[in-house]
């Protein structure tokens, strides 16, 4: 049988077509824009989320026998606020994940009703860039819009919709919204009554592998596919990441370089962080996980490359890279503020101890190394919260450079893993949809059964050391420039 895996990401869709062993037959990526409004906002059309996916889908099958695709599922970008009105129509572009607008509203949550309260409630503490304070952010500046809204729903979801008519989502997504009782895996009726809307506004939760409709028979007749395709909730990206690299249990962790950075860290009870820097949410197999978020991580990079220097050419511009942990450079990688550790929307990006002899190459190694430097901050976190671990599985983008896999290596003292193939979410989201389908009988088995590793690296003791007096430079820098943020 096939299963069809869908990564609903910031700048593009990724879709991949999988058979029941984990072999991977095809993979398409669909671009759609983002816009930036204001400065630190970020949004983007849920219809072109849409058609882009049916794009896609098109192209992922062509070829294939079609008859053969028994499921399919999603993994996307966490937190995104999505309005329909009475009619089901988009009332207002969606209103990312790295989207800074909020700041008042996170401030205003964490003192009303308070972090305990908040704890209490969902888990977690606000973070701008949650769904819940951009409702309440939508009731104070746009009351007209807010007014209207008979559902709130994530970017997959809106997927899911699409597809099969069905109003669902899961809970490891859930549970970045805020308005999760993370623990219990229900919705927060405080929370409800905080932010103003009925339990009616919510989609149906569900866990991530089961099946939250089948797809609908126009769109069926559309791509060519049988009708009645099971459709499985799916996850928010970190969590189908997870699944796609095989971090399900206790004692494992996976981080992502994608246009974010993040610390999957997967936990069979569920624990809060005492010190609010990472977030507790559901996972896809039943669990919790802690997360930690970088708003900017491989997209630090892009921007660096691509903005600035004017080259795609990575494996180019990083070759005169040689003297690690030496570099006089240091880069704050807070292009769009940051989540975690300081939760800070006005934090922004800038490089130190630039002098006459500083080179490209320098800013480079800089920029690269700044990110690292960012996912050490979120792994000191979670040894704080008492997490222990010695290796890491690294996905996205980020790591396909080599140089940046041993910088991280390096920087973080941990042995990482690098899986076969590098797209989790959409192979996790897949692997969801083969559970879904009764394929295997557990994201465990699926996961046990499909996911391999291409390589290992391990860090150098050397540069370990040197990384580590760097790091604690590093870590002075953001509490040195915090004020001239807010500015
Ligand atoms: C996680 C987060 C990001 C997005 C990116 O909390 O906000 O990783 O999910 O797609």
């Amino acid at each position: 049988m096939l299963y069809i895996g869908t990564d609903l990401g910031t700048s593009s869709v990724k879709l991949i077509l999988m058979n029941e062993k984990g072999e991977i037959l095809n993979t398409v990526t669909e671009e759609y824009p983002l816009s930036f409004p204001n400065p630190g906002w970020s949004e983007q059309d849920p219809e072109q989320w849409y058609s882009q996916t049916i794009v896609g889908l098109k192209k992922l099958l062509n070829g294939f026998d079609k008859s053969s695709v028994a499921a399919i599922s999603f993994g996307g970008q966490m937190h995104g606020l999505v309005a329909l009105d009475g009619e089901n129509r988009v009332i207002r572009p969606a209103i990312l994940w790295n989207d800074g607008r909020t700041g008042e509203e996170t401030d205003h949550l964490n003192e009303d009703p308070g972090k305990a309260a908040l704890h209490r409630y969902t888990g977690n503490i606000a973070f701008a860039g949650f769904t819940a304070p951009k409702i309440l952010w939508l009731r104070k500046h746009e009351p007209e819009n807010f007014a209207r809204i008979e559902k709130i729903m994530l970017p997959k979801d809106y997927l899911c919709y699409r597809l099969t008519g069905e109003f669902s989502t899961d809970v490891s997504d859930a549970a970045g919204m805020l308005l999760l009782d993370v623990k219990n895996r229900k919705w927060s009726q405080e929370m409800l009554d905080i932010c103003g809307i009925k339990e009616s506004c919510l989609p149906a939760l569900h866990e991530s592998s089961e099946e939250a409709g089948v797809l609908s028979p126009a769109i069926a007749d559309e791509l060519g596919l049988p009708r009645n395709i099971k459709v499985a909730a799916g996850a928010g990206d970190n969590a189908a990441a997870a699944v796609g690299t095989g971090v399900v249990g206790d004692g494992m962790c996976n981080i992502s370089l994608g246009t974010s950075g993040t610390i999957f860290i997967p936990s069979s009870v569920f624990r809060e962080d005492p010190g609010d820097a990472l977030h507790s949410f559901c996972d896809s197999a039943g669990a919790w996980h802690f997360l930690g978020c970088m708003l900017s991580a491989a997209s630090c990079n892009k921007w660096w490359s691509e903005e600035i220097i004017g080259t795609d050419d990575y494996p180019s511009l990083q070759k005169p890279i040689q003297a690690l942990g030496e570099n006089h450079v240091f880069f704050l990688p807070y292009l769009m503020g940051e989540r975690s550790p300081w939760n800070d929307p006005n934090a922004r990006g800038v490089f130190t101890g630039i002098t006459m002899d500083t080179t490209r190459c320098d800013m480079t190694q800089a920029v690269l190394e700044g990110v690292a430097f960012g996912v050490r901050d979120m792994y000191e976190a979670a040894k704080k919260a008492g997490i222990s671990i010695s290796r890491s599985r690294l996905c996205g983008g980020g790591a396909r450079s080599p140089l940046w896999r041993r910088i991280i290596a390096n920087v973080l003292n941990l042995t990482l893993e690098i899986p076969l193939t590098e797209q989790g979410p959409s192979m996790g989201a897949a692997m969801l949809a083969m559970v879904c389908a009764g394929e295997y009988g557990s994201v465990e088995e699926a996961v046990n059964a499909i996911v391999k590793i291409s390589d290992t690296v391990e860090p150098e003791a050397s540069l370990v050391e040197k990384y580590d007096e760097r790091y604690e430079q590093f870590r002075k820098l953001y509490p040195a420039m915090k004020d001239v943020f807010n500015l």
